[in-house]
This record gives C-alpha cells, structure tokens and sequence, in this order.
C-alpha cells in the first residue's frame, strides 16, 4: 500500500501556509489558560479513558447525551475506529471522489476493497448509486475536499435509510457550513456523524474530534479505540474551546468573509473558482496546470495542496488565510490572471 500522504509541513518559517486547512487565527485564549493551569498531577496519571470532562461538556454544548458521544484523538482517529468496528478483511467501503485522501489508506489498512463514486456538486443519483455498493462502511463528507461543495442532508438521509452498513458523515469543516446532520441521529441507528476542532476551533495541532451517534454504536466504537486515545491536555484544552463557541463562531464568520472576497477578485480576474462551503477553495486557470500554479506560488513564498492525480492535475486547493495573506495569494497570481 501507498500510505496517506499528508500536506507539507514546512521546518522553516516564512512560507505563507495555505495548503493543510488549518485556521489562521489563534484558539480561544481559554484554551492557554486551561492548558498553562493543568496541575502536575493531571500530567502524573493517566487520562480520563473515554475523555470524560469533555465528552459532558460536549453533551452540554451541543444538546445530546455523553453516551451519544466519542472523543478522538484528531477526527482522524475517529474515522479508523469506524473502519475497526464495521469493516472486515475483504469488506466494502465506498464514498464518492474526489475526496478526502484518507479513505483509500484507511480501506487499504483494513484490506478492504474501495468502491469509488465518481460524484460532483448536486448530484442526484449520488445517494442511490452509494447504497447500491452494498457497503460495510459509507463515508459522505460534506463540505467535501478539494472543492468544499455540500452533500445535503437529505443525501445523508437517503445513504443512511437504504444502507445495512455504518454510514460516516465526515463533516471535519461542518462549522464552516449551515449543516444539520446532527438532528438525523434520531432516525438513523447506522449513521456516526465526525467534527473536527481542527479547523474551527484552530486546534490541529492539540488532535480533537467529536463523533455523534446512537448509544449502541458509540458503545461497539469505545471498544475498539485505544484504551488512552486522548491525552490530558487534550481534554482540558477541549473543555475551554468548547466552553468558548463565541470565540470559534467569530473566527469562521471572518474565514468566510475573507473567502468570498478574495474568491470574486479571483473569478474577476479570470480563475475558475466553484462555491466552497469550507476554509479552503479549489482554483483552476483555463490555460495553466495545478502544478504549474502550485510551483508558481511557492516560488513567491506561498505553499497551497498541489494533488498529482489524474482527477485532479488541473487545479490547486488553497486554504482561506487572513486578509492580508490572501492579498498576497492574489497579488502573486496577478501575473499569470487569464484576464
Ligand atoms: C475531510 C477531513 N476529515 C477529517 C480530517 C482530519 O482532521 P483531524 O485533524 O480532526 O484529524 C481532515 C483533515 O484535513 C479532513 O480534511
């Protein structure tokens, strides 16, 4: 197997850092001051096995039970542990593609065979195509990479209604979007739902997730986790972000604004950008290949995600910065603008 082949993390300073949708602004500085507090003792023991503080305070937040809830270490660790509690050796699982590049490694660990979906954005055969692959795990991810359109609800509805196996909605960038999945959990027994404190809450570095699902799955997936998935920082740091929704909410309605701004300079000047419900946004030039863009901007200090796949050779995707590193983002593509 090929492995998961992750975005550039860079040693050196200085590069403009748009290619791993991470946020450009910090956490909540609750989050600090519930960090620098952790007294020595927390740091002695083990953690709390099921991240017990922040799976209540998760509860709280977002209006369902603690046993409705799993804590991850990154989203990531979620996405395996559905894969370890639903799918065999030889097992299917399928999603629609282009997405997010995990889930062929997470079905080549599992020695797993991938049905791919070839979908793009309101697709209205995507739902009955999914549940026609039979699958032991479905993964729908919306707003999906590389390209942050939306799978509606009701798709998730439909994957979820026609599918004997566990469907996953990876809604990792779902604070950037207007989303509902959660209140599907009721009719759906099958369905897990994963967030991310990545992304929204700026936290990539500290490794969170929250998966929602019924009581009985929750249960089968707290089996087969690591038995201390979650470190103490984590946890505490967890409970502060959460304890803060202003703090998150006020920073992804500025990625959002900044993201529309610079996305119509952009398409004025000739890119061609489609609709992004995320942190991030895919550009193509209708004469210049993704490589070409993508070397063209890190000679100018800017790393975006360049995808070498046949799919997806055509464009870059760009991650939304702050105002003014998206200046720049515009500022070096000026010269190459189509008009
Ligand atoms: C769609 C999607 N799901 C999950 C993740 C993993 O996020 P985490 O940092 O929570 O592991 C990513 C990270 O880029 C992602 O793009």
């Amino acid at each position: 197997m090929s492995g998961y082949t992750p975005g550039e993390q860079p040693e050196a300073p200085g590069l403009i850092k748009l290619n791993t949708n991470e946020n450009p602004y910090p956490p909540s500085p609750r989050v600090q001051e519930a960090v620098a507090s952790l007294g020595e003792e927390r740091l002695r023991l083990y953690p709390s096995p099921g991240a017990g503080p922040l799976r209540r305070k998760a509860a709280d937040v977002y209006g369902r039970s603690p046993a409705n809830i799993l804590i991850g270490n990154g989203s990531d660790d979620l996405l395996a542990i559905c894969m370890r509690v639903a799918v065999d050796e030889g097992a299917t699982v399928a999603y629609p593609v282009p997405t997010y590049s995990l889930y062929p490694t997470l079905t080549d660990i599992a020695r797993a065979r991938a049905v791919e979906i070839p979908s793009s954005d309101g697709d209205e055969t995507l739902a009955d195509r999914l549940v026609a692959a039979e699958a032991a795990l479905t993964f729908v991810c919306s707003p999906n990479p590389p390209k942050g359109s939306l799978v509606a609800a009701d798709v998730i509805a439909g994957v979820a209604e026609g599918s004997a196996g566990l469907v996953v909605a990876d809604e990792a960038y779902g604070d950037f979007a207007d989303l509902n999945t959660l209140d599907l959990l009721d009719e759906h027994p099958n369905l897990v739902v994963v967030r991310s404190l990545s992304k929204s809450f700026s936290l990539a570095g500290l490794r969170l997730g929250l998966a929602f699902a019924s009581e009985q799955l929750i249960h089968e997936m707290y089996k087969v986790k690591d038995s201390y998935n979650v470190s103490s920082v984590a946890i505490a740091a967890g409970v502060a972000a959460l304890d803060d929704l202003g703090w998150m909410q006020a920073n992804v309605a500025r990625i959002r604004s900044t993201r529309d701004k610079c996305v119509s300079r952009l398409r004025r000047s000739g890119y061609e950008i489609p609709d992004s419900h995320a942190n991030f946004f895919w550009l193509e030039h209708p004469g210049r290949p993704g490589e070409e863009l993508y070397g063209h901007l890190r000679s100018e200090g800017i790393l975006v995600r360049y995808f070498d796949t046949p799919e997806l050779r055509g464009g870059i995707r760009v991650t939304v910065g702050t105002d003014s590193e998206m200046s720049a983002l515009q500022e070096a593509l000026a010269p190459l603008a189509p008009r």
